[in-house]
């Protein structure tokens, strides 16, 4: 069975544009985001990364670092990077993960042998700042994925961790939320002294929390 949520992210050492780190340690207290793509010097994989590079303030607002993987060589990756910078119009300023043994792939699952037996997936895992794995996704190689879905659900995951609401289709910052169902009546009064809409006795709307 692979990485489920709740798990906790499996640790690691291994070499990434940034000098060499423990995977854990690295993380420290905060949020992560560990994404593989599938090769180095190919077109959708050099939109990927330059976009997530022009997100940087909003994953460090969020206290979300990222790092980046592919089972290409160091040197490519470096040699990459200025692709990157010349044609996205943004360095890169997050690691990437020289996985050339793989190891830190297998350990992820981020090989599908029934699409590549030697290229990853683009995986996404987000973790917690108690290492935990909160959202995973799985795209195959023909398909960047969006990245502003990535820091939607890191804001909802954030926000739900702090309130007793869950967050509707689509929702985004500032948009009104579900009160979660384990909440009664007379403990939303307490929890939402604005007041809260009931459209069904189990859909509950209130404004955002702050
Ligand atoms: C790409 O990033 O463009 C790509 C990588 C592997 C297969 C297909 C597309």
């Amino acid at each position: 069975m692979g990485l489920q949520l709740g798990d906790i992210a499996p640790d690691f050492e291994a070499p990434t544009t940034e000098g060499p780190i423990k995977f854990h340690e690295w993380l420290g207290n905060g949020w992560g985001v560990l994404f593989s793509h599938p090769k180095n010097y190919t077109p959708v994989c050099t939109t990927e990364l330059g976009y997530t590079a022009k997100l940087k303030e909003d994953f460090d607002r969020r206290g979300v670092k990222a790092i980046g993987l592919s089972v290409d060589k160091l040197e490519d990756h470096h040699g990459w990077s200025k692709d990157i910078e010349e044609t996205q119009g943004a360095a890169l300023n997050f690691p990437l993960i020289a996985d050339e043994d793989r190891k830190v792939a297998n350990l992820y699952g981020m090989i599908h042998p029934n699409a590549s037996d030697t290229l990853t997936v683009r995986s996404v895992f987000v973790i917690d700042h108690n290492k935990k794995i909160r959202m995973t996704l799985t795209y195959p190689a023909s398909t960047g994925r969006n990245f502003d879905e990535i820091l939607r659900v890191i804001d909802s995951l954030q926000l739900t961790d702090k309130f007793k609401v869950a967050t509707p289709v689509n929702w985004v910052q500032g948009e009104d939320v579900i009160i979660v169902p384990a909440v009664s009546n007379a403990d939303a009064e307490k929890l939402f002294p604005g007041g809260f809409k009931e459209i069904k006795p189990y859909l509950r709307v209130v404004p955002q929390p702050k």
